[in-house]
């Protein structure tokens, strides 16, 4: 299958690109910047299997280059992972947040995953392989509610809300559509005494992507395993 994943180059981008790439899939990944050492290790290891893009998902013509760059190999998608994300205004009270930090935050976490969305569907092959996945956040559900983390918890918020709307749009193409929790993982973002290997995180989503992990949920919004998270 043909994965296009964005914010490729480190963390749980890193390890779902080399997780598809072990199991034979083919991978665009994307990121930011497509010299980082990690990615060129991997495209040596597996030149025939992987493409590089330089993609900022702030950027929508950074998208729709890409996007020209597929269908000029008469490329399309089976999986898309919205994984780029920021965490910035960490432990913030209200009265102390940067509301330009906060519309960053919105740009990168809910308006890129809609850049990408918006672009790559036409050349994504609708059915009963397919899926989005859009990796969110336990930090997004009602139920287990902070005052802390506000852009960040939003804006998964609203990604938990695409996905939902996403499902309703391709129900009828058999589309499968998960905003997934992925688990407090160690990487730049989650840190050192993080529980999670993000490799292991890997495995379990591509698991999801492959359909060899059964959701159970009524709505998209689920854990790495596949189970419901709380809304
Ligand atoms: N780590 C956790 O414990 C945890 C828990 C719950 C959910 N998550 C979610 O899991 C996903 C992966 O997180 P992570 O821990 O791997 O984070 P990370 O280590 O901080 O990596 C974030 C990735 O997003 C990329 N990115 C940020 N802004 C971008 C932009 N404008 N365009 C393209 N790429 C951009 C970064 O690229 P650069 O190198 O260019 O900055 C980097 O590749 C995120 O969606 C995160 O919210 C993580």
């Amino acid at each position: 299958m043909n994965y296009l994943i964005t914010g490729a180059n480190r963390g749980l981008g890193l390890s779902l690109t080399e997780e598809a790439l072990k199991r034979g899939h083919h991978v665009y990944a994307t990121s930011r910047s497509i010299k980082d050492e990690r990615l060129l290790q991997l495209k040596e290891q597996y030149s025939d299997q992987l493409v590089m893009l330089s993609i900022d998902v702030q950027d929508e013509s950074s998208i729709e280059e890409a996007v020209v760059s597929l269908k000029k190999n008469s490329q399309y998608l089976d999986v898309i992972i919205n994984n780029a994300a920021i965490l910035n205004e960490r432990e913030k009270t209200i009265e102390e947040l940067d509301i330009d930090a906060c519309a960053v935050a919105f740009d990168i976490n809910i308006l890129g995953a809609m850049r990408i969305i918006k672009h790559f569907l036409p050349i994504f092959h609708k059915g009963p392989r397919a899926s989005i996945l859009n990796i969110s956040s336990e930090a997004a559900s009602f139920t287990n509610a902070y005052a802390g983390d506000y852009p960040y918890g939003m804006s998964k918020a609203a990604l938990n809300m695409l996905s939902e709307k996403l499902k309703m749009y391709l129900k009828d193409d058999g589309v499968q559509v998960l905003s997934i929790h992925p688990g407090w993982m160690k990487t730049d973002m989650g840190g050192e005494k993080a529980p999670f290997d993000p490799d292991e995180t890997a495995r379990m989503i591509v698991d999801l992507a492959e359909r060899k992990t059964e959701v159970d949920s009524r709505y998209s919004f689920v854990n790495r395993d596949g189970s419901a998270m709380n809304i």
